[in-house]
């Protein structure tokens, strides 16, 4: 017997409402032969702020990359849902077109591209994104600077370019790699606002970040990996709460 239409459709709507809005299960990856992502599993409501935390080499990157799909580390288990649909089964480029966005460290702003063309570039891919008018009320720093090239941009200002292409790529589930690293602290300051205005947003983010304490701030949950393990998950104030914890796996 075939399903009708009406009857798959019901039947992802029952597998949207039974599942978490994201889901990683049980996800091993491996970069050659070394295993590095052993078994991680998360979970988070839409809207909430995860700060994914850890030592150095504890797997935060791999995880994120893990998740967004991208070819390494190569992932050769577990299953990661997005709002209803598979993710793991695809490769990058079509998790982007389903909503992960990817801010890694070094922020990747195209060279020889102005403000304004890196966004609209992001847009071309995603046309249900944020209009620029929209993310120059949120972003005046951009708007100022919207005819200037990219990689010419302060370590902030290339930060808020990193967040402000996600917005443009209508981003449902936004992982951001230690977005306040190597800025000074006012800078740090102005993208504390930004990322609290993407919570008040009710964007659902992934938040790895060194500055632990900044992070469990801003964040509803927490949870520590450690060699590549998640060894702590639940909510950022019992983080802050628990001295012992803090420092067996974060040193602060
Ligand atoms: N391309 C790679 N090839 C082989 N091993 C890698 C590669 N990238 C990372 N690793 C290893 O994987 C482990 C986890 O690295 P990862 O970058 O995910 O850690 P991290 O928690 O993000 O650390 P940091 O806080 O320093 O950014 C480390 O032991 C690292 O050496
Ligand atoms: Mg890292």
């Amino acid at each position: 017997m075939t399903e009708t239409a009406a009857a798959m459709d019901a039947k992802t709507e029952t597998q949207k409402a039974s599942r978490p809005f994201f889901e990683a299960h049980d996800l091993h990856a491996y970069y050659g032969e070394s295993y590095i992502v052993q078994g991680v599993s998360l979970s988070m409501q839409e809207g909430e702020i995860l700060a994914l935390l850890g030592r150095n080499g504890a797997g935060k990157t791999s995880t994120l990359r893990a998740i967004a799909r991208l070819a390494e580390p190569e992932l050769k288990s577990g299953e990661i849902w997005l709002n209803g649909e598979p993710l793991h089964t695809m490769q990058a480029w079509q998790a982007a077109r389903r909503g992960i966005q990817l801010v890694p460290e070094d922020r990747r702003i195209i060279g020889g591209l102005t403000v304004e063309e890196n966004l609209k570039l992001a847009q071309i891919a995603e046309p249900r994104g944020w209009p620029l008018e929209k993310i120059y009320e949120h972003f005046p720093r951009l708007a100022e600077r919207r005819d200037q090239e990219g990689i010419t941009l302060s370590g902030g200002e290339q930060q808020m370019l990193a967040v402000a292409r996600a917005l443009a790529r209508d981003v449902k589930l936004l992982l951001l790699d230690e977005p306040y690293e190597g800025l000074a602290p006012v800078i740090v300051q102005e993208i504390e606002k930004i990322l609290q205005s993407i919570k008040e947003m009710g964007i659902t983010t992934i938040l790895v970040e060194q500055n632990a304490i900044a992070a469990l701030q801003l964040a509803d949950r927490a949870a520590i990996l450690d060699m590549g393990q998640i060894v702590f998950d639940g909510s950022a104030q019992e983080v802050l709460d628990d001295e012992e914890l803090r420092q067996r796996y974060l040193a602060i």
